[in-house]
């Protein structure tokens, strides 16, 4: 237990107070007072010198530390000061904080400039820093603990009920859910349901699923009444007859549909149509072949028209060459000869006409010649000229018959000539009638189609395709007939399969309604269920409010705590209410009783924080007798005629003796 005790408190222009010591020696005090004389200072002073706030936990930026004037001006140039000695388990430290303006002058003025405010802190004399000030008043004890230990209002006036709650929860400890369920009544099955879960979690989630079943079960006749509306009626309906009856329809369907396929495939149609291939193929056959009878043909004639050709250039050629040789040997050679023949001629009159001619004298001697040397010359020269002549004649002769055979020649080549001219135009009217009959055979090979042959298949083939058409048209009047026969059967069996589905309707509806029955009843077992639970839970929590009110109230020796509050439903609600002999703190108590329940309470924080700290009682006058406290007790007393403050200590044999 650490045991913090005041000394000794002086203050030096704090507040409203200008100079004054409160000297305990560490013990209990009264300070007497008048309204206004500055007991509550002191507390102000202890909690500045402290934690830098007055005794309501107002910084000390937002209270007046400095000493107003009586117009209420701040009285410029003091030195705040608090110095306090406490005696901790019976070792003294000395705090000192001292408050003042800060002056500067400037260089060069006269007067001095405000500049703000310096604190100076001192640890047993010694000046320290803030930070090393405040971590040895952290050492010495915590700010909240110091407020609850050193106020008696404090608890309950200043905290919040959370707050409150959250102490209290503290000094006493939690109570485990075993120690509830050992406690109670029957709560034993809730061991199972509570898990881990918290009893509050397990209360809502018992909540939240009750509702939700409750739900569930407004809706079930709801829902059994809309399904029983939709039934549909089959009184009148047996399955069984139906579904023999849509048997036997689906039977003749079957029928029906086999009729159809075999009227598609048709066996008169398609035998026509086998034929009309054929004859198809006949008549391009045909076409072949009359075209490949006429190739031959003009081939044929294609061939005697070449050869006919040849016949008349070969005879060309044999007139050339009797041409040739009539203009450019025969007619030349007669010609030639009869030159020759003229000049013979002509030779021959010239050798006729010679007369025999002498001279009288010989020419070399010029003497006049014999007579028969003139006759004998005479006769010489008669010789010669016949001579000559005959030669002439023979010459003649012979020219005369090779001119006439040429002659023959010639007219022997004209005649030929002429022969072969005939010949060849003979050969020339030949390739002519060729000509025209390739032409002719040419024209007919594209006119297959004149044949009487083809005209005649062609002839068949139609007739066919028409019987196809007919047969055709046949089939599907029939096929539709069929067709129609199905459509009614179909009708009809969808009919029944209605009805069937009807009852299916129905047996389902009839299901669902026995699965609605059967979750209402599982609904209603659950619900009774959760109803247990909620009861246990609730039981529970009535336990554990039990337990922990006795719990903590055991702690206190005046004060006493409501920690729940029944509501208008009946469910518990967490609370904090501190009561003094059943009267509420809040609302009616007197101040003495406040005092002394927060004097309880202070108790049994100390104890259980470990610390004791002095407790400033103001308005102590109010009470008459105080509760044993193991704290020092510092009591501010109002005492109308002391218009200064005036020290009481407690006389220490007084205290002793009671
Ligand atoms: N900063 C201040 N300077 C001067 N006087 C002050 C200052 N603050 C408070 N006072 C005065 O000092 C007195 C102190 O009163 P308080 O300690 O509350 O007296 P008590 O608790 O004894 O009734 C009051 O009259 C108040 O007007
Ligand atoms: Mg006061």
């Amino acid at each position: 237990m650490k045991e913090i005790r005041l000394a000794s408190l002086k203050l030096k222009n704090f507040k409203g107070i200008k100079d004054f010591e409160l000297d305990t020696q560490g013990n209990n005090v009264s300070v007497y007072g008048d309204n206004g004389a500055g007991k509550t200072t002191l507390f102000d002073a202890f909690s500045w010198l402290l934690f830098d706030k007055d005794s309501q936990g107002n910084s000390s930026q937002s209270f007046d530390i400095k000493t107003l004037d009586e117009e209420g001006n701040v009285i410029h140039g003091l030195e705040h000061e608090v110095e306090g000695v406490l005696q901790i388990n019976e070792k003294k430290l000395t705090l000192r904080k001292t408050y003042y303006e800060k002056w500067t002058k400037q260089r060069g003025s006269a007067e001095k400039k405000f500049a703000g405010h310096t604190t100076d802190y001192f640890l047993n004399e010694v000046p320290v820093k803030k930070s090393e000030y405040d971590a040895r008043i952290n050492e010495i004890v915590d700010e909240d603990i110091f407020k609850l230990l050193t106020n008696p209002a404090y608890f309950n006036e200043e905290l919040h009920w959370k707050e409150r709650r959250k102490i209290l929860m503290e000094v006493c400890g939690d109570i485990s859910p075993e120690e509830v369920i050992a406690a109670g009544e029957g709560l034993d099955d809730l061991q199972s349901i509570l898990s881990d879960r918290s009893i509050e979690d397990n209360k809502k989630i018992i909540a939240s699923k009750r509702k939700k079943i409750n739900k569930e079960l407004e809706k079930i006749p709801v829902r059994i009444d809309e399904v029983t509306q939709g039934l549909p009626d089959i009184a009148n309906l047996n399955k069984e007859d139906i579904e023999a009856e849509i048997k036997g329809l689906k039977l003749r369907k079957e029928a029906k549909e086999k009729k159809i396929t075999n009227i598609k495939a048709g066996g008169e149609i398609a035998e026509n149509r086998k034929q009309l291939n054929e004859i198809q193929s006949e008549l391009l056959e045909i076409r072949n072949n009359h075209s490949s009878k006429y190739r031959d043909k003009i081939e044929e004639v294609e061939g005697k028209l070449e050869s006919a050709r040849d016949k008349y250039r070969e005879l060309q050629s044999t007139i050339d060459q009797k041409q040739i040789e009539e203009t450019g040997q025969v007619i030349p050679e007669i010609k030639t000869l009869e030159d020759r023949s003229q000049k013979l001629r002509e030779e021959w009159y010239k050798v006729n006409d010679e007369k025999f001619e002498h001279e009288d004298e010989c020419p070399t001697c010029s003497q006049t010649l014999p007579e028969e040397q003139i006759e004998e010359a005479r006769t010489k020269f008669n010789i010669s000229k016949s001579k000559k002549l005959e030669e002439i004649n023979v010459q003649g002769k012979e020219l005369k018959s090779k001119i006439e055979d040429l002659n023959l020649r010639k007219e022997k080549l004209k005649n030929d000539i002429n022969l072969l001219d005939l010949k060849q135009q003979d050969w020339e009217k030949h390739a002519d009638d060729y000509k025209k009959e390739i032409q002719k055979l040419k024209e007919e090979s594209k006119s297959y189609q004149d044949s009487q042959e083809y005209q005649d298949k062609l002839e068949d083939y139609n007739q066919l395709q028409q019987e196809i058409e007919q047969l055709q048209d046949n089939k599907s009047k029939s096929a539709d007939e069929v067709k129609e026969q199905i459509y009614l059967l179909e009708k009809e069996i969808e009919s029944n399969e209605r009805k069937l589905s009807q009852i299916e309707q129905y047996e389902k509806g009839q299901a669902r309604i026995q699965e609605l029955a059967d979750q209402e009843k599982e609904l209603a077992k659950e619900y009774s269920k959760l109803e247990r639970d909620l009861y246990l839970t609730e039981e529970f929590i009535k336990t554990k409010v039990n337990l922990l009110e006795s719990k903590i109230n055991d702690k206190f020796e005046f004060a006493h705590f409501k920690l729940f509050e029944e509501q208008i439903n009946g469910e518990l609600k967490e609370t904090c209410e501190t009561l003094f002999k059943g009267v509420p703190y809040g609302s009616s108590l007197n101040n003495a009783a406040r005092v002394n329940v927060g004097l309880d309470v202070i108790n049994t924080l100390s104890e259980f924080y470990g610390l004791s700290a002095p407790i400033f009682i103001d308005n102590a006058e109010s009470v008459t007798e105080l509760i044993d406290v193991d704290s020092q007790v510092i009591e501010l007393v109002v005492s109308e005629p002391d218009k200064e403050l005036r020290v009481e200590l407690e006389q220490q044999e007084m205290k002793e003796a009671v």
